[in-house]
């Protein structure tokens, strides 16, 4: 596909550094409790408890964990989103609290809320999307419908507005839109989420794609256990803020003698992949931040 996306950006990072770097990351959330006939209580809660990881470039690790696992919260800090509260983080070598704007031009972030103008086509979205990272109307012309095409978007909806599409296909405009400006770390949350068997395979397929043939770093949080298993060399088990274990699936199936890594992660956590959580850690109480 490399004539269906910009050269990749350059991470200008000497040799041996690593592409993601955390160390002891913490962050933490204020929350509002309500109380009857009281005032709110604001109580701090904890949901990124000391992280500490390195990723290679060129790999790919999935992050696998519950609910409220603390998952879009690690992406949403590597993606300069969020603040933290403690700890060091580093993409290519760019320290991801003081060098913001170095990172934003090494990492693009796919999730499940991607945003987009509702009225406008998937074309003119990603047309503006691509001025934005500064491409000209002749850079894009014939790469945004190559790109379309590529992660499986029918050609004949490409001018229709965003609003009309289900979410499968508009989670396909989002992760064309994160490929056009060749990112060399990709933040996927979930980004097969709601998609049909044949779309996600299309999707899988295309993420294959992109890694080898740009050489990006994919740090992949996935509620599918197959998908971290057939696309990461590496995969984390997120446990309420704690990153318990980051290894090759085998690995971890064979510490717990585990035949599938759905046993693995019962094993290493006490309780099943898709368990809902207890009532009181859910979180629907009210947010302060949005991001
Ligand atoms: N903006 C916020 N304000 C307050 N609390 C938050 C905020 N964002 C996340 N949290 C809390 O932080 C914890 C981790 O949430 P996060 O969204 O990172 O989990 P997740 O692993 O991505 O879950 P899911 O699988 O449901 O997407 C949860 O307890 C959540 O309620
Ligand atoms: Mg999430």
């Amino acid at each position: 596909m490399s004539d269906t996306a910009v050269a990749p950006a350059s991470s200008d990072a000497p040799a041996g550094v690593a592409a993601v770097e955390v160390v002891n990351l913490r962050k933490e959330f204020i929350r509002k409790e309500k109380r009857r006939f009281k005032t709110a209580k604001r109580r701090r809660v904890p949901a990124i408890k000391g992280l500490s990881f390195r990723m290679e470039r060129g790999e790919t690790v999935a992050i696998l964990g519950q609910n409220g696992s603390g998952k879009s919260t690690l992406v949403r800090l590597l993606s300069t989103l969020l603040l933290h509260d403690g700890g060091e983080a580093y993409v290519f070598g760019h320290d991801v609290f003081t060098e913001a704007r170095a990172v934003r031009r090494l990492v693009n972030r796919v999730s499940v809320e991607a945003s987009f103008f509702k009225k406008m086509s998937a074309s003119e979205n990603l047309g503006y999307a691509s001025r934005f990272y500064g491409m000209t109307a002749g850079d894009t012309r014939d790469r945004i419908p190559e790109i379309l095409e590529r992660v499986g978007f029918p050609s004949k909806r490409r001018g229709e507005p965003m609003e009309n599409l289900s979410r499968g296909m508009q989670q396909k405009v989002a992760l064309a839109r994160a490929l056009l400006t060749s990112p060399v770390l990709l933040l996927l949350d979930e980004p097969t989420t709601g998609l049909d068997p044949r779309s996600k395979v299309e999707v899988q397929d295309f993420i294959r794609e992109v890694r080898t043939s740009h050489d990006s770093t994919v740090l992949l949080c996935t509620h599918d256990l197959a998908e971290a298993e057939s696309l990461a060399e590496r995969v984390g088990i997120l446990d309420r803020g704690e990153l318990l274990m980051l290894e090759p699936a085998d690995e971890l199936k064979a510490r717990y003698g585990a035949a599938t890594l759905e046993e693995a992660f019962f094993a290493a956590t006490g309780r099943s992949f898709e368990e809902e959580r207890a009532e009181d850690e859910e979180d629907d109480d009210e947010r302060e931040v949005f991001a």
